[in-house]
């Protein structure tokens, strides 16, 4: 589906009745990493899957920041006239989700941390987007799915299901150079998170695939302890993008969380 709110054209999808939910994607991927969610929603959950701006059928937003795009988020639920929502953020998803909350707190009514850190990007980190940035300029977005590939499921995922490779592997083929440029510099001018661990009031569920590389589990248990009202899932023979590694047990975790604390 496509929506234009104020801050520009949508593409999304949804699915479920019942508390509404938005899963915000991770890097350089769009809404299509949520399709196992849709296709099962959580009961008593209304999923929403926007693609971020500048991936999918979204629109680029003027300035590429998280704090923009956190208002572009609002902006999407105010069109959907949602007033509360869970934020559900996969890794890119989860910084937005922390500028969510310090922006948008009175809209959020619970969190779900999959695979993400709290901290901003290192001087080497920083360096790392610029030169990335370059190389999808100068090669294409090929280039930059062949770099991140390896890192973006577990060992186990690599070694023993190759249609979840090749299907993120084509998601990622999918994206815009100039999303993926947009998106690099959100992520690397982001605030570090960390002080904002200790403002969150909401239930938070914190989702880890059990061998992810790229946000590895000490960063959930770190933040596990730095959030007041938090609960640690961990998945076993999952990487980075767990919910599509282990569906199953991300949607237990995601409807046992819903119904014991947000229902
Ligand atoms: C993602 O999955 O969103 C990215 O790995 C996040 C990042 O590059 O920091």
């Amino acid at each position: 589906m496509i929506t234009t709110t104020r801050r520009g054209t949508v593409g999304f999808d949804e699915a479920g009745a019942g508390v509404p939910v938005l899963l915000l994607h991770g890097f350089p991927l769009d809404r299509t990493l949520w399709s196992p969610q849709l296709a099962a929603p959580a009961r008593g959950a209304r999923l929403i899957a926007p693609d971020l701006p500048g991936f999918g059928e979204s629109a680029r937003v003027a300035v590429p920041s998280l704090d923009e795009w956190a208002d572009w988020c609002m902006a999407f639920c105010d069109a959907l006239a949602l007033t509360r929502v869970v934020v559900a953020g996969l890794s890119m998803g989860g910084y937005l989700a922390f500028s969510l909350w310090r922006r948008h707190p009175e809209r959020i009514s619970g969190l779900v941390l999959a695979d993400t850190r709290a901290g901003a990007d290192s001087d080497e980190g920083k360096a790392k987007r610029l030169a990335m940035q370059q190389m999808v300029r100068e090669k294409g977005v090929g280039a930059v799915a062949d770099a991140m590939i390896t890192g973006m499921v577990g060992k186990t995922t690599r070694e023993t299901r190759p249609k979840v490779v090749a299907f993120l592997g084509e998601m990622m083929r999918g994206a815009s150079v100039d999303g993926v440029s947009d998106a690099l510099d959100a992520m690397r001018t982001r605030a570090d998170s960390t002080a904002t661990l200790a403002t969150i009031t909401v239930p938070t569920l914190i989702i880890c695939g059990a061998e992810d590389a790229l946000t590895p589990l000490k960063e959930s248990e770190a933040m596990h302890l730095a959030i007041p009202d938090s609960q640690l899932g961990v998945i076993p023979a999952a990487g980075h993008a767990s919910n599509i590694e282990h569906p199953a047990a991300f949607d237990a975790l995601l409807s046992g969380f819903l119904a014991a604390r947000i229902a």
